[in-house]
């Protein structure tokens, strides 16, 4: 089926949820859901749990201006509806304050009980570190910055990703501004493909490599 990407819209949250647990699986949400919190989920399902979780943290993140994208796929025919099949979410740059430039995403939302939250803070402050050590005290706060990036584990290696990415970059380059994010080990060699450089190199949830990744804006959009 063809892809298209277009804007996320707060319908998009569950598939968003979904496609996010899915696709963080075998990684990040092994540490966020750790086994011994599974028997205090409130709908009795863990995975349900996390989808919920993943949509609402997204919706709040768009409805807060942070630009999402999703990658569908187009049916043939006209009577089965578009699949939401990976999305993108990016900050903007933003000016730096001192209340600002720790933003505290961990304790935005309100949580399930099977998320381990000292875990999940300790990522973002390791994250902020990293961040702060790539780049210096201002951090992201001039550039695009990619929050996050997953595609549907049954539709990967299909150009969704880069589709993704290659979007993202140039809103960035028609606002004048580099990109930045952290990449896990599967992400990296997208980012690579489509230009960014690593500058940094950080470990989470105790052995898990991320990468601190640059994006420059060719020299004919710098303003
Ligand atoms: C990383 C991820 C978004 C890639 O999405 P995707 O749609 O499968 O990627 P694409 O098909 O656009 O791949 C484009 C290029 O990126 C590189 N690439 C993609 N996945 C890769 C992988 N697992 N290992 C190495 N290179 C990879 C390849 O160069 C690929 O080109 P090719 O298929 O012609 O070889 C997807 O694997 C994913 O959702 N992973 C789990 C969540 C995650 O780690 N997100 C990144 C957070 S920073």
């Amino acid at each position: 089926m063809p892809l298209k990407i277009r804007p996320a819209t707060d319908a998009d949250g569950p598939p968003i949820g979904f496609i996010g647990r899915e696709a963080f699986r075998d990684s990040l949400s092994k540490s966020l859901f750790p086994p011994h919190l599974h028997a205090k989920s409130k709908t009795g399902d863990v995975r349900l749990d996390e989808a919920q979780w993943r949509a609402t943290r997204a919706v709040r993140r768009m409805n807060e201006g942070k630009p999402t994208f999703v990658v569908v796929d187009v049916p043939q025919d006209k009577t089965s509806a578009e699949v939401v099949v990976g999305f993108a979410q990016w900050e903007l740059p933003f000016q730096p304050t001192s209340s600002n430039r720790v933003v505290n995403e961990a304790a935005k939302d309100p949580v399930p009980a099977t998320l381990d939250t000292e875990c999940f803070q300790e990522m973002y402050d390791i994250m902020d570190i990293e961040t702060n050590k790539a780049l210096g005290p201002d951090g992201h706060s001039k550039m695009w910055y990619l929050m996050l990036l997953a595609v549907d584990p049954n539709h990967h290696r299909r150009g969704i990703g880069k589709l993704l990415m290659q979007h993202g970059i140039c809103l960035a380059a028609q606002d004048g501004k580099d990109a930045f994010l952290i990449a896990t080990p599967e992400g990296r060699g997208l980012y690579k493909s489509v230009g960014f450089s690593q500058i940094g190199e950080a470990f989470m949830m105790g052995d898990l490599p991320h990468y601190s990744m640059l994006w420059r804006r060719p020299a004919s959009t710098l303003v």
